[in-house]
C-alpha cells in the first residue's frame, strides 16, 4: 500500500476503476454528498490490481464551491475471502442437510419395506395356530401354547402395523383414508371394544354410543384411533376403575371421548404425547409399553379427517378426545 502514497489519483486506479471513479461515482458523490462501500481496484507501481472497498465523500463550501473530494479505501481482500468463505460454508452445510435428508429417506423407506415383508410370515404363523385349534381334541396344555402364540403374533403384528403407518406418513403418502358413509361405525366400535374386552376380562369397559347422524370418515380408521385410545386406557389406566368409551354426533362435530382412571400424565410426558416414540413410565406397575407410536398414528388419523386430539386430566381422570368434523374436509 506505501506504494500508492503521492501518486496522483488517475495513477493509483486501475483504467476501469478510474472510469467508474470519474463518472458515476463522482457524480453520485456530487447528488447525494457521498457513494458508500463500492468495489474498486487500485493499482500498484508494478500495475497490480489490489481490490478495495471505497468511500467517496465531497466537501463544498456553503456557497457551493467544491473544496475537496475524499476518497477513502479498505482493502477488500479479506472481506472478500470472508464472503467467499461463508458461501463455501452455506454451500458444505446445504450438501450435508441433502445427504442427511436422503439417508433419513432410504432409513424410512427400509422400515417400511421391511415392515411391509414382515407381515406375511406373521400372517401365516396365525393361519397355522388357526388350523391347529380346528383339529382334534387338545389337552389343555397344548391349548394354552396355542392361545399364547396366537396373542403373541397378534401383538407382533400389531406393532408391524403401526411401524408400517408410521414409515408411510413419514415417506409422504401421509394416511391414506377410504371414505364411506355406509359402513355403521357403531357396530365397529362395539366390535374393538369387544375384542379389547374379550383380552381383557378383568376390566370393565363401558360403552355409549350415540352416532345418530351419518359422519364421511373412514370407519376402519376411526375404530383403529378408537382401539389404540381404548387399548392406551387398559395399558396405563388405574387396574380398577372403569374405562368409559363415549361416541357421539351432533349437528357438526363427531365426538369420541375414551376415559380411565389414574393419575395425571406427568407434563413433560403430555406435551410430547402426540409425537413418535414417546413413552411415559409404566405408571401402573404393569409394564405393557409398545413402540410410543400409538397415540402419533392417532393424531394423523385425527388430522387426515380435519379433526383434533385432545388430552385432559382431572381429578384422578384421564381423558383422550377426538374431535372432528362430521361431513368434514379431510385434508
Ligand atoms: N389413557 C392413558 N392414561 C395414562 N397415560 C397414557 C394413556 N394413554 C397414553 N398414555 C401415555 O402416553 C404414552 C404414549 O402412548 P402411545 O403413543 O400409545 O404409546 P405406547 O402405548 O406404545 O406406550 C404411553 O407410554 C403412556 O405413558
Ligand atoms: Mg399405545
Amino acid at each position: 500500500m506505501e506504494s500508492l502514497i503521492n501518486r496522483p489519483i488517475r495513477d493509483v486506479l486501475t483504467a476501469e476503476a478510474h472510469e467508474a471513479f470519474s463518472t458515476h461515482l463522482r457524480r453520485r458523490a456530487r447528488i447525494y454528498g457521498r457513494a458508500d462501500e463500492v468495489t474498486l481496484d487500485l493499482r500498484d507501481v508494478r500495475g497490480r490490481a489490489i481490490p478495495v472497498l471505497g468511500s467517496l465523500a465531497e466537501k463544498r463550501s456553503a456557497s457551493g464551491k467544491h473544496l475537496f473530494t475524499r476518497l477513502t479505501v479498505f482493502k477488500a481482500a479479506k472481506r472478500m475471502a470472508y464472503e467467499t468463505g461463508l458461501l463455501e460454508a452455506r454451500r458444505n452445510a446445504e450438501a450435508k442437510i441433502r445427504a442427511e435428508q436422503e439417508t433419513a429417506r432410504m432409513r424410512d423407506q427400509f422400515i417400511a419395506v421391511l415392515a411391509h415383508d414382515l407381515r406375511n410370515p406373521l400372517n401365516a404363523v396365525l393361519a397355522g395356530t388357526d388350523l391347529l385349534k380346528q383339529g382334534r381334541a387338545m389337552a389343555a396344555r397344548e391349548r394354552a401354547i396355542i392361545a399364547g402364540m396366537e396373542s403373541t403374533v397378534t401383538r407382533a403384528a400389531t406393532l408391524i402395523e403401526d411401524v408400517l403407518d408410521f414409515a408411510r406418513g413419514r415417506l409422504g403418502d401421509g394416511m391414506r383414508l377410504t371414505l364411506n358413509r355406509d359402513r355403521s361405525l357403531s357396530d365397529l366400535l362395539r366390535q374393538v371394544v369387544e375384542e379389547i374386552q374379550v383380552a381383557h376380562s378383568d376390566r370393565e369397559i363401558i360403552t355409549n354410543l350415540g352416532i345418530i347422524h351419518p359422519i364421511v370418515c373412514d370407519a376402519e380408521r376411526i375404530a383403529q384411533l378408537a382401539s389404540n385410545l381404548i387399548a392406551n386406557a387398559v395399558a396405563h389406566g388405574a387396574g380398577d376403575g372403569a374405562v368409559v368409551v363415549d361416541a357421539r354426533t351432533s349437528s357438526k362435530y363427531f365426538v369420541l371421548t375414551v376415559t380411565n382412571d389414574g393419575g395425571p400424565i406427568p407434563d413433560e410426558v403430555r406435551q410430547r404425547l402426540f409425537q413418535p416414540f414417546v413413552r411415559g413410565g409404566a405408571s401402573n406397575g404393569r409394564d405393557r409399553r409398545g413402540l410410543g407410536l400409538g397415540l402419533y398414528i392417532v393424531n394423523e388419523i385425527a388430522r387426515a379427517h380435519g379433526g383434533k386430539m385432545a388430552v385432559s386430566c382431572s381429578e384422578g381422570t384421564t381423558s383422550f378426545t377426538f374431535t372432528m368434523p362430521r361431513l368434514g374436509t379431510p385434508s
